[in-house]
């Protein structure tokens, strides 16, 4: 049976569009993420999966141990539920409401670590919170600097860059008695999160592998330093570094004892393209063919989910089976409809499937209510995403 008949059939009495997790894939890249962490625990990334089910099977598994979180509601929100014990909400917040709340519950606040890079987010903290403690993580900048600093590849994020500003700023959270430092964090994107060997772009691959090699260079030593410097000013619970596509390589540094990843559990279409690890596509959507306007097309309902990031073609949503068909230049992933051209057209008729995979992993989730999860040739369970849950956090 092929993949796509496997689906087909597993999914046959549900009517399209809908959204579904092949559980054996998504088991099989948790296992291959493991692997690779080697035995250092992998902190999941919230923002990649978006569905709490999922969340918490993942959480079960052997090798990955606690959330990173997107924001302070979603934290708090999953501590209520109580999905994990141990949440970092991985980027600043300034929402003082939620702050007040966190600082209010105390299970929350023993179980929920928020994200700081200067003096403002601890005053930001203090008046929200009234005094009362909240654990803090520093965030690190961890992109790559090359002709003076004129040049930087990475993630634009934290300010805090060096040994000296990042003890400067534990000292300063040491000084107050309403933040608790308890983790620093450096993720670098520009090795996690770009594929080293992009198909037809040798010479780009070349650079990007060059790039990555010095980079990985220069933060393993900066990151030892600094977490020396910070360490000699306060204990740490946890150092988080890494993604889904820097995994063996983040937990191979001494000084960092855990790592992040998510995209790599659904495997989405930006992460197919690296040399260290090749993961099984395991969400995908499926958008019914509604019409077929000419010989070598047809038209389906949807499919303009286009993931963040720059506007470019890496952008669009894959369409995965049948193989062979593509998008219309001109119209692209369509608000409504979507045409696609091929040759594999011509098989499809009207009230066909066709299987998609969304370039990002969790984005997919805020277009559907529901994950369809097919174990084999059946659909096993069906568990709400976080919209499904009524909960858009962004
Ligand atoms: C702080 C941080 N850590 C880790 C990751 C890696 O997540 P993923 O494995 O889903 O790419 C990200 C992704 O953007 C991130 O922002």
């Amino acid at each position: 049976m092929t993949l796509r008949e496997r689906y087909d059939i597993a999914t046959s009495h549900l009517e399209p569009p809908f959204a579904m997790v092949d559980l054996e894939a998504f088991r099989s890249n948790a296992a291959d993420l493991t692997r690779r962490a080697h035995g250092k625990p992998i902190r999941v990334a919230s923002k990649s999966v978006r569905c709490r089910a999922l969340l918490e099977q993942v959480l079960a598994m052997d090798g990955f141990a606690g959330v990173m979180a997107f924001t302070l509601p979603e934290a708090l929100w999953l501590a209520g539920e109580r999905v994990c014990d141990d949440i970092l909400v991985a980027y600043p917040t300034a929402d003082q409401t939620a702050l007040a709340r966190l600082a209010d519950d105390e299970h929350a606040a023993s179980t929920v670590t928020v994200m700081v890079d200067c003096v403002e987010h601890l005053d930001l903290i203090e008046k929200a919170t009234g005094g009362r403690t909240v654990r803090v993580c520093i965030d690190i900048d961890a992109a790559w600097r090359a002709a003076g600093g004129r040049i930087r590849v990475g993630a634009l994020r934290s300010p805090v860059r060096t040994p000296e500003q990042a003890a400067e700023l534990a000292r300063e959270i040491g000084r107050r008695p309403g933040v608790r430092l308890v983790g620093l964090m450096a993720y670098e994107s520009q090795i996690a999160g770009v594929g080293d060997n992009p198909p037809g772009k040798p010479l780009f691959s070349r650079a990007v592998r060059l790039i990555q090699a010095q980079s990985r260079v220069e933060l393993a030593r900066r990151r030892a330093l600094i977490v020396k410097a910070v360490r000699e000013v306060t204990d740490l619970e946890f150092v988080n570094g890494g993604g889904t596509g820097s995994v063996e390589k983040t937990a191979a540094e001494k000084a960092v004892t855990e790592v992040a990843a998510g995209s790599g559990l659904y495997q989405s279409v930006l992460f197919d393209h690296y040399t260290n690890f090749s993961g099984s596509p395991a969400a995908l959507f499926a958008l019914p063919v509604v019409r077929r306007p000419a010989p070598g097309v047809v038209t389906v309902l949807g499919g303009g989910y286009l993931a963040s990031g720059v506007a470019d073609r890496n952008r669009l949503p894959q369409p995965y089976l049948p193989a062979g068909l593509r998008f219309d230049a001109r119209e692209g992933a369509g608000e409504v409809q979507t045409p696609l051209l091929g040759k594999a057209a011509d098989r499809l008729r009207i009230g066909d499937r066709v299987w998609f995979r969304h370039a990002k992993a969790g984005e997919l989730c805020e277009r559907f209510d529901a994950l369809h999860l097919v174990d084999g040739d059946r659909v096993v369970d069906t568990v709400p995403t976080y919209r499904g849950e009524g909960r858009t956090f962004l």
